[in-house]
């Protein structure tokens, strides 16, 4: 599955990962900028935000009421924010394009 994240500044990254991780592990394991995932998954602390590309988002889904109370303490969140440990990649994702919000840089 190949991810292209793209940070604040407009520098991206391909990254291929197997299919059942989380997109925060895919990104973590290959040192993408902006996600430190401070609470390493638990959907926590929101440091693995990501802007999911429109039409990705259809594909991902919306965050679930947890997920979507934890953006809700950022101040960075928007209507296509995901946490990006709440996402397991699947076939269906492969080439899939998120961005990384400016506070996470
Ligand atoms: Fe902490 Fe995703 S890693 S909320």
């Amino acid at each position: 599955v190949k991810i292209t994240f793209v940070d604040n500044s407009g520098a991206s990254q391909i990254v291929d990962a197997q299919p059942g991780v989380s997109l925060m592990r895919a990104a973590v394991d290959n040192g993408v900028n902006g996600i430190s995932a401070d609470c390493g998954g638990a959907c926590a602390c929101a440091t693995c935000q990501v802007y999911v590309a429109d039409e990705w988002f259809a594909k991902t889904g919306a965050p679930a009421e947890d997920e979507q109370a934890m953006l809700g303490f950022t101040n960075s969140v928007r209507g296509n924010s995901r946490l990006s440990c709440q996402i397991t990649l699947t076939a269906a994702l492969d080439g899939m394009v998120v961005t990384t919000p400016e506070q996470q840089t």
